[in-house]
């Protein structure tokens, strides 16, 4: 059994961020097991920075969907989104600094989390309102 399964009750409503969302629970998985396996700093490193900027991507593209659906709730979406990323700058940017001992399973724990319950509280929110846009 994977590190962070994917389960059904994640999906959004939305195929295409179902996709973006999988190939995150994908990465983290990745970076788990990378760890488990006791991969050098700089394997990790650049596996983090793959996560980032890949969350930076999908963020913008379901902020781009929430604006197209003139969704109500996407200023304290975004809010959730910056801070999640500020968080994940922090942490490349100690790898950067050489600190990528410091790269725990706290880390791998933290992102399941916060993934898993953003996906089934935040972004929830948002299905009915982009399919009934026509958004898929
Ligand atoms: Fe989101």
């Amino acid at each position: 059994m994977p590190f962070f399964e994917w389960d059904t009750s994640y999906s959004v409503g939305v195929a295409s961020i179902d996709t973006q969302h999988r190939k995150l629970v994908e990465l983290i998985n990745t970076l788990f097991e990378a760890m488990r396996d006791r991969k050098t700093a700089q394997i990790i490193g650049d596996l983090v920075r793959q996560l980032a900027d890949y969350t930076v991507y999908h963020f913008s593209e379901e902020e781009r969907l929430m604006e197209k659906a003139s969704y109500s709730g996407l200023l304290l979406h975004k809010k959730e989104h910056a801070t999640f990323i500020a968080k994940v700058r922090e942490v490349q940017q100690k790898i950067d600094q050489g600190q990528a001992n410091l790269i725990g399973f706290d880390l791998a724990n933290f992102l399941r989390a916060w993934l898993k319950d953003h996906i089934t509280g935040t972004d929830r929110n948002y299905g009915p309102v982009m399919r009934a846009a026509g958004l898929t």
